[in-house]
């Protein structure tokens, strides 16, 4: 008897949930349940100074993520190509403290000087991932930070910055819990990054990688990036991408403001199908090895993120006359040539150009006699495809 009332009473409660827990309720347990995991039950902090040190790349996103709900949620999947050359190089000195402070205390050098202006990027990020990371406020953090790439030249830093951290962040831990294994170590790092900068969850490992869920994407997470495990043709892995630096101005929105934007444009539901149909399209494009398809989709949703920006409200018009000059130009090669390389878009002016690494001299001429006339004093960085964070 006793035994059929808690059959019944379970199956009720099964009713219950079901009734007063719709879908997304029920999804937001499961999220929290697994943001749960990097929380860590206990810490032991360290008793002497301890210095850390990592690099880390830039990434460019080949299906683009634009769109957001709290805390850094995508509203749809982005895959993107790790860089090499474009990194940030962090080093912090931890000093433990006698007593914990009631915030993160930190000092901040940005290439050898005393930085004021990042700062509050930083206390928010440390507010972020406070729960995750309880220890910090353990310690006295000296933080040197430094990019391989001229200061303003309009590429934006914030992956390689925020990955930088949280891998120097993840080192700290590792020290205090040595058993913690690596995959741990570079899913919790990137679940921080992402706290720090959303797209930042990539740049943690290479030469692909997926953030948020799609069925597409075996062990896809909204919470942190996965590498692309799906087979990728080899072309893929040696790609290379030259940043042609258009405007080396200050970013025209900020990331946070545009992807607010998406909440209540009158396209964005479409474009959220749209990212996921491209998605699936393109993981089937890199196993194949299909560099005509490569180039559709890539060019398709760098158009689309800068169309979004045109149509919100207030409307963005990122590009520059130099932008749609190098576009025309890398379609006029192509036709002609049968190269199949292609251009890419940040949330900016400056031009990505995507090309296989057996077309790289070719390409690297084309670019030196003619596309360099459209960039800022001639400048432009040639990068190529790589394989994530490294330590110092
Ligand atoms: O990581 P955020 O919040 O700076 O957003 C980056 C958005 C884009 O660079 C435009 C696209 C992307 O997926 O990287």
């Amino acid at each position: 008897m006793l035994r059929v009332n808690v059959i019944n009473n379970f199956f009720n409660a099964l009713l219950f949930i079901k009734i007063t827990f719709p879908r997304s309720r029920i999804f937001a347990l499961y999220k929290r349940m697994s943001e749960q995991q990097f929380i860590p039950s206990d810490f032991s902090i360290l008793t002497q100074p301890v210095s850390v040190g990592w690099q880390s790349p830039s990434n460019i996103a080949l299906v683009k993520y634009w769109g957001k709900t709290d805390v850094q949620i995508p509203k749809n999947a982005s895959l993107s190509f790790t860089l090499s050359a474009c990194t940030t190089q962090t080093t912090i000195d931890f000093l433990p403290l006698s007593k914990p402070s009631s915030s993160v205390d930190f000092e901040l050098f940005f290439e050898g000087k005393k930085n004021a202006d990042f700062r509050p990027k930083i206390i928010d990020f440390f507010k972020r991932i406070a729960a995750y990371c309880p220890y910090l406020r353990h310690y006295q953090l000296t933080i040197r930070s430094s990019n391989s790439f001229p200061h303003s030249s309009g590429i934006a830093s914030s992956a390689s910055a925020m990955s930088a951290l949280a891998m120097c962040i993840m080192e700290l831990e590792q020290h205090q819990q040595p058993e913690i294994t690596d995959l741990f170590f570079k899913q919790k790092a990137s679940f921080l990054a992402r706290l720090g900068s959303g797209s930042a969850c990539r740049s943690i490992e290479g030469p692909l990688v997926g953030w948020g869920t799609h069925p597409r994407i075996p062990n896809s997470s909204d919470l942190y990036g996965v590498v692309l495990s799906d087979s990728v043709h080899p072309i893929f892995t040696s790609y290379r991408d030259t940043v042609l630096l258009v405007d080396r101005g200050q970013k025209e929105v900020s990331s946070t403001v545009g992807h607010n934007l998406m909440n209540g444009h009158s396209f964005s539901d479409q474009r959220f199908l749209q990212a996921q149909e491209n998605m699936a399209g393109l993981i089937e494009v890199l196993a194949k090895g299909d560099v005509g398809g490569f180039v559709r989709i890539v060019e398709l949703e760098a158009l689309s993120l800068h169309a979004m920006m045109m149509t919100s409200d207030p409307s963005f018009v990122l590009m520059k006359p130099n932008t749609l000059q190098i576009i025309q130009a890398v379609r006029a090669y192509r036709k002609e040539t049968g190269i199949p390389v292609c251009f890419t878009l940040d949330a900016g002016a400056n031009v990505h150009l995507l090309y296989p690494d057996e077309s790289a001299e070719k390409v690297m001429e084309w670019i030196e006699n003619e596309l360099a006339l459209y960039c800022q004093n001639q400048q432009y960085i040639h990068d190529r495809v790589g394989s994530g964070a490294k330590k110092m």
